[in-house]
């Protein structure tokens, strides 16, 4: 298979990146990318802030715009994200009355998957919900206490998955996080709570892995990717990988990151319950950790993807394929 999407496709997996609408201007991006992949996530677009800036005030522009191109080229999106505690307008973050709250994030749902109905293959339905609360001292992880979960308690989650359901029967429903890949406790915090609303029936389809390795707390080796899917997978869920970037920041090595993009990608591979990989970023220098300044990444390059700035594949993109094709 000469491309990524092809490569996938021998092993039923989905491969994709990420727009932002300025990037649609930049021809030979957006021809990379609808070359290359036949799956996406709008970077920010479908956020919460940019949605729904103002209470009752609904903005789709710039996301329609990257819906729009996405079915131009038969690539199929996956929004992101409904609930969530960042990006979040002030005026959500500002509700103290819980009925009220329940009643703002049932009409942002039912807005938001209503007016990209039948346009959207999935949605990450809630996002980030876990935090491993090193703030607390024990490090433990919990639930982030978000205004959601303030107010509503954990049940948020199950309510959030019953409104999208609601709104749609046919589109896939993820929940996506980050740091719950490698043996860690907050993998063993996903499962449990994933473990729970199976067995509420809940309607959640899968999870989402969202695999920015080399972020703080956040190593994960082939075999501890494999582990935490195929318990996720016994519980009957569809496992994807939503945001992987492993960028070389903290001194890492480039061998290091090229047998790394090859194993995890093995693991989705091997995995039949894995339907998909997106790519947090089409080139290095179009990577959101180049303004980060975690983990070292202020003073070193991340170069966390497969392309390099020149759009030119690096070896993390053949080890990707020869992941995919059994070498
Ligand atoms: O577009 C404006 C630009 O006009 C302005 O000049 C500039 C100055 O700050 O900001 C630009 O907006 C930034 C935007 O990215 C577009 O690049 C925002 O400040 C910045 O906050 C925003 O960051 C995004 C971040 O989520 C916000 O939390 C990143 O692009 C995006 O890659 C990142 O994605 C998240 C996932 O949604 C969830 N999982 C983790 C992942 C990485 O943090």
């Amino acid at each position: 298979p000469s491309t990524l999407k092809a490569a996938g496709e021998c092993k039923g997996i989905m491969m994709g990146n990420v727009l932002r609408q300025q990037q649609i201007a930049n021809v030979e991006h957006v021809a990379l990318l609808a070359e290359e992949f036949n799956y996406l996530t709008p970077e920010n677009a479908t956020k919460w802030m940019h949605l729904q800036p103002e209470r009752g005030v609904f903005d789709y522009g710039k996301a329609d715009e990257i819906v729009n191109f996405a079915q131009k080229n038969k690539i199929k999106v996956k929004g992101h994200c409904l609930v969530w505690h960042s990006q979040l307008p002030q005026w959500v973050d500002d509700i103290t009355d819980p009925d009220e709250l329940k009643t703002v994030m049932e009409t942002h749902i039912a807005q938001v998957m209503g007016h990209f109905k039948g346009r959207m293959y999935a949605w990450d339905v809630v996002n980030e919900a876990i935090k491993t609360d090193t703030d607390a001292g024990d490090g433990n992880p919990r639930m982030r206490k978000t205004v959601f979960q303030r107010l509503l308690g954990d049940e948020y989650i199950d309510m959030a998955f019953k409104m999208a359901r609601k709104q749609d029967p046919d589109v896939k429903l993820y929940y996506n996080d980050y740091s719950i890949d490698a043996n860690n406790d907050k993998a063993d915090y996903l499962y449990e709570m994933l473990k729970g609303m199976v067995q509420r029936g809940v309607p959640i389809d899968g999870v989402g892995f969202q695999m920015h390795i080399g972020t703080p707390n956040n190593i994960a080796t082939g075999a501890e990717v494999a582990k935490n899917m195929q318990r996720i997978a016994d519980l009957g869920l569809e496992i994807i990988i939503s945001e992987m970037d492993i960028n070389l920041c903290g001194g890492r090595n480039e061998a290091w990151q090229q047998a790394l993009y090859h194993d995890i990608t093995l693991a989705c591979a091997e995995q039949p319950a894995c339907s998909a990989i997106t790519f947090w970023g089409l080139n290095d220098g179009s990577s959101w950790l180049n303004s980060w300044e975690g983990a070292g990444c202020k003073t070193e390059k991340p170069m966390p993807l497969l392309f390099d700035n020149k759009y030119q594949k690096k070896q993390t993109y053949e080890e990707v394929i020869n992941a995919l094709t059994g070498r």
